[in-house]
C-alpha cells in the first residue's frame, strides 16, 4: 500500500550513498596473442560491502522509502545467491530494518556467514525445495503471511537496472573522458540483468552507437534456451531463467564463456596484476577480450568486475584448474593497468 514517503528514511538513505558507487575505471594492457591490447573495467569491490550489488540494493531502498512503500519496521526480504543478500543486509541493517534472505544451499559458506555477521535471517534453500525459483516463491510466500514484509524483487523491479543507468553508466562515459575515449561496447554477465540493461541504456543515450552484451556461462545457457541447462561455476549470474527486467531485443548478441576460463582469467587477475577479483569478474574480462578481438584493437570495450575474491576462497576459484583448447585465458599475457576515478 503507496503512503506518505518516510523523511527520515529517505535522508538515512542519502547518508549511506557516499558508500556506494563513484568506483575507479581500470584500463587494462595486455597481450593477445602476442598483440597489445586494452579494455576497461569498473572496480566495483569498492563499494560498501564488497560488490556492484550495493549500488541497486540502495537505489530500491531511495526509489521505496520516496514513494512511502518502505516503512519503519518493514522486513526486507528477497532471494539471493549472495551479493544481494550481502548488500540489503547490510543497507538495510543501516537503516534499521530486519532482513530475511532465501539463498539456494549450495552458494559458498562466506556469503552465508557473511550475511549473518551483518544480522540477516539466512534461509537456505535446496535444489529439492526448488532451488532459485523455490527460493523466489518463498519470498512471496512469506509476504502473503507478513503484511510487514518489503520486497525488492531485483528480477522485476526496474529501479535495479535504474540505479545502473544514473550510477554506473555515466560515471563510464565520465571517467572514458578523463582518458580520452568512448565506449564502443558493454559487457556484462546477467544475473538479474540490472548491470548490462542499465549501464546499456546509459551509454546509449548519448545517441552514440554502443553494442551492449550480455554474457552467461557456455556450460549453462539459459539466456539462449530460456531455462536451466547444465550447471556452472559463475556464482551470481546464470540463476535458472530469464529474468524480467533483462530485455534480450534491445542488446546484442549473447556472449559466452566457459566457467573454467572464468576462474583462470580470475586468477590471473590477481596474480598478474593485484586485483582481487571473483570468478564472474574474470568472465567479462574475457568477454571484453572477445569484443576487443571483434571489434578492433582501437576498440572501447567497458565491462564491470562485479566483486572481490574474498567470498570465494571456499570455491574453485583459489583451486588449479586445468587449461582447455578453446579458452581464451591461455592466449592473453595480462601485462599493467591504470585506474581513473
Ligand atoms: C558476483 C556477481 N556477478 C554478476 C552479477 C550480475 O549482476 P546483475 O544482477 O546486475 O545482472 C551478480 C549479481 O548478483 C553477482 O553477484
Amino acid at each position: 500500500m503507496k503512503s506518505a514517503p518516510v523523511p527520515d528514511l529517505c535522508l538515512a538513505v542519502n547518508h549511506l550513498a557516499a558508500l556506494v558507487g563513484n568506483t575507479p575505471l581500470v584500463e587494462i594492457r595486455y597481450r593477445f596473442n602476442g598483440q597489445p591490447r586494452r579494455l576497461y573495467a569498473k572496480y566495483e569491490s569498492m563499494n560498501m560491502t564488497d560488490s556492484v550489488k550495493d549500488r541497486m540494493a540502495l537505489h530500491i531502498l531511495r526509489r521505496a522509502a520516496e514513494r512511502g512503500e518502505l516503512r519503519p519496521g518493514a522486513v526486507i526480504v528477497e532471494a539471493s545467491s549472495g551479493n544481494t543478500g550481502i548488500s540489503f543486509a547490510a543497507i538495510g541493517r543501516a537503516l534499521g530494518h530486519r532482513v530475511r534472505i532465501y539463498m539456494p544451499d549450495w552458494m559458498s559458506q562466506e556469503r552465508n556467514l557473511v550475511m549473518h555477521g551483518l544480522g540477516a535471517d539466512v534461509v537456505p534453500v535446496s535444489k529439492a525445495q526448488g532451488g532459485f525459483l523455490g527460493a523466489i516463491q518463498m519470498t512471496q510466500e512469506y509476504a502473503a503471511e507478513n503484511a510487514r514484509a518489503f520486497l525488492p524483487r531485483q528480477f522485476a523491479n526496474p529501479d535495479n537496472s535504474e540505479a545502473h543507468e544514473l550510477t554506473t553508466g555515466p560515471e563510464i562515459q565520465s571517467q572514458l573522458l578523463q582518458l580520452g575515449r568512448q565506449a564502443d561496447a558493454f559487457v556484462a554477465g546477467v544475473g538479474t540483468g540490472g548491470t548490462v540493461m542499465g549501464v546499456g541504456r546509459a551509454l546509449r543515450s548519448s545517441g552514440r552507437t554502443v553494442r551492449v552484451h550480455p554474457l552467461e556461462p557456455a556450460n549453462s545457457p539459459t539466456l539462449r534456451t530460456g531455462k536451466k541447462v547444465g550447471s556452472h561455476r559463475i556464482q551470481g549470474i546464470s540463476d535458472e531463467f530469464i529474468p524480467e527486467i533483462l530485455k534480450l531485443a534491445e542488446l546484442d548478441a549473447i556472449v559466452d564463456v566457459w566457467d573454467g576460463d572464468a576462474i583462470l582469467m580470475a586468477q590471473s587477475l590477481g596474480h598478474r596484476l593485484g586485483l582481487a577479483v571473483g570468478i564472474s569478474a574474470g568472465a567479462n574480462v574475457i568477454g571484453a577480450m572477445k569484443l576487443v578481438e571483434e571489434l578492433g584493437p582501437e576498440a572501447t570495450v567497458v565491462t564491470v568486475l562485479c566483486d572481490s575474491n574474498r567470498k570465494y576462497l571456499s570455491t574453485a576459484l583459489p583451486q588449479a584448474e586445468p587449461p582447455q583448447d578453446d579458452y581464451v585465458t591461455p592466449q592473453v599475457k595480462l601485462q599493467s593497468f591504470i585506474s581513473v576515478r
